[in-house]
């Protein structure tokens, strides 16, 4: 898919989105695939500088030990219920809450009340959080972990390391430089696989140069984090099992389809939006390079499709549809200063344009 098509329809549903009542006819008129995309860049620039592949956090080895102070205390009957399901972790406590937080709670705060959530691979660390209303069958802490970005399968939570601030922007921003860097190791690996699986060279180049890009940004938004007073924590892989080639193409699907793509249009809002000038500088910067990404995923689901059965891509195709409802219920959960300092767009922004891209971009 060329990055021009992409930016079309992302641009369209958004501002169909923002402005429905002033005029914005969504344009559809069909582009030709079939050339070379314009990337905007220079094709030397699909040479990997050797200096520039070291990933700009501690990536540390794998380490499933989970901190256990921050447990709640197991009574019994009043012991937590944890919901992990997909990005809709959340957390009730049937005897109310076992410390009262803040309003909005902080990111520590958010951490120890959605501590319970467990995955196979250990415990997710949960920069925000929300809380229900108390009601007859306790009050339900919903935690929100999921971010825009190509996250890859084996990265695992980590809170040994740098402590994030508690400038819920400065947490935000930490979480996003974590990803970022995590999106190198995700591209390498890919790249690697692509290789393996006999790949066309542009498929290829275009992957690495992805991995270069993330360096940079993880580089500018820990800078940021910085400013915020908060540093992101360290990487951590789970480096057990080789992934498979339907890991890597569910991982593209949901990662790059669904997050990396939908990010290019929180980019275009944020770098419009964003409250602080130096925000919507980085997501200025970002923009570009994030379109490059996600016209890349585009193109990989259509390598992906030849080595996969057509039960599994039936997978694929409902993996996806999970995750652009997770992507509307996510945004929804973002902390509000955290929203207006990043300029996200609103939660029902986000649902108007998830399904006009349902119509036209995941439709096709
Ligand atoms: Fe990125
Ligand atoms: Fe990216």
């Amino acid at each position: 898919m060329t990055r021009a098509r992409l930016q079309l329809l992302l641009s369209s549903a958004l501002f169909a989105a923002i402005a429905p009542a002033c005029g914005g006819n969504v344009a559809t008129e069909a582009f030709d695939d079939s050339g070379t995309a314009d990337t905007g860049k220079d094709p030397a620039d699909t040479k990997v500088d050797p200096a520039d592949t070291a990933v700009p956090s501690d990536t540390a080895p794998s380490d499933t030990a989970l901190p256990i102070d921050t447990a709640p205390v197991d009574t019994g009957a009043c012991t937590p219920i944890a919901d992990n399901t997909s990005c809709n972790e959340k957390v009730t406590y049937p005897c109310g809450l076992p410390f009262p937080p803040s309003t909005p709670p902080t990111s520590e705060e958010c951490k120890r009340l959605c501590a319970p959530i467990k995955y196979s691979y250990g415990a997710p660390s949960f920069s925000y959080c929300s809380l229900s209303m108390a009601s007859g069958d306790g009050t339900t802490v919903y935690c929100s972990g999921c971010a825009v970005g190509r996250k890859p399968g084996d990265l695992l939570a980590n809170d040994v390391g740098p402590c994030e601030g508690e400038n819920p922007v400065g947490t935000a921003l930490a979480e996003m430089a974590r990803i970022e860097a995590a999106s190198v190791h995700a591209f390498r690996r890919l790249e690697r696989s692509l290789c393996e699986l006999g790949a066309d060279g542009d498929l290829r180049a275009r992957t690495r140069r992805a991995a270069r890009d993330e360096i940079a940004h993880a580089r500018s938004t820990a800078r940021l984090a910085k400013k915020y007073g908060a540093r992101p924590r360290p990487i951590t892989l789970a480096r057990d099992a080789a992934p498979t080639t339907f890991d890597l193409a569910l991982e593209n699907a949901v990662e790059g389809c669904v997050h990396e793509t939908l990010g290019v249009a929180y980019l275009e809002h944020q770098r419009a939006h964003a409250a602080d000038p130096e925000l919507r500088a980085l997501a200025a910067s970002l923009y570009d390079d994030e379109l490059d990404h996600a016209a890349l995923s585009w193109d990989l689901i259509a390598f992906f499709d030849r080595h996969l059965s057509e039960e599994q891509r039936g997978e694929l195709r409902a993996a996806t549809e999970r995750a652009l409802d997770d992507v509307v219920i996510e945004i929804g959960r973002v902390h509000p200063g955290v929203r207006t300092a990043l300029g996200l767009p609103p939660r029902e922004v986000v649902e108007k344009m998830v399904g006009t891209l349902r119509q036209t971009l995941f439709a096709a």
